[in-house]
């Protein structure tokens, strides 16, 4: 884990102007709206909101690489599943499918049906940080206006990552274009909540 490249301070000026600061925020259908902060996209900043929520999103999924998360404002909750056997204490049966996360295109393949288990529900607050290992499942919730500094870990891998989603319902896809009023609602809500 790394110290964050950017201060609070820092932080705070991107979210007075953040069209002004020349990132590219991206929104995504979770909740959220990202950029990236350095060239080698080491580095992002996340900024949460439920007006970014897509209804019918699935939330549980991987990621290809692994992260240090280092949350600056607000609160955020981290649930982690792992995989399991259907007649394992606490399975429950979900949707697995399978996305490409540089060039995404929709599920690839059939999706299939896997046994989960939920682990406890991790609560982190500014200043904490936590870790996620490549491939570790989890779903992410945060209050509207937590900011988190991201830290990819790179690995090699295919940069495919999994989604999951409940057995009887269909695949929500995260998908989703930010306005400019949008961004700067975001950010404004983020303000407030760091201070
Ligand atoms: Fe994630």
């Amino acid at each position: 884990m790394s110290t964050p490249p950017i201060t609070d301070n820092e932080i705070r000026k991107l979210l007075v102007f953040p069209l002004e600061s020349g990132l590219d925020w991206r929104g995504h259908g979770i909740g959220f709206m990202k950029a990236y902060i350095d060239p080698d996209k080491r580095w992002r900043i996340n900024v949460y909101h439920e007006m970014l929520r897509v209804p019918g999103i699935s939330l549980m999924h991987d990621h290809p690489w692994g992260l240090f998360s280092h949350v600056r404002a607000g609160q955020l909750v981290n649930t982690r599943w792992h995989r399991s056997h259907k007649k394992s204490q606490g399975a429950v049966l979900f949707n697995e499918g399978r996305i490409n996360c540089a060039d995404y295109a929709g599920l690839e393949g059939t999706p299939q049906v896997v046994p989960l288990v939920k682990e406890r529900r991790e609560v982190y607050h500014a200043g904490d940080f936590y870790r996620q290992n490549p491939e570790e499942i989890h779903e992410t919730t945060a209050l509207n206006g937590t900011v988190t500094l991201l830290e990819r870990i790179p690995v090699h891998s295919d940069g495919r990552a999994h989604i999951f989603w409940p057995m009887g319902e269909e695949y929500g896809d995260a998908t989703r274009k930010i306005s400019d009023d949008e961004i700067y609602a975001v950010a404004a809500s983020a303000l407030g909540t760091m201070g």
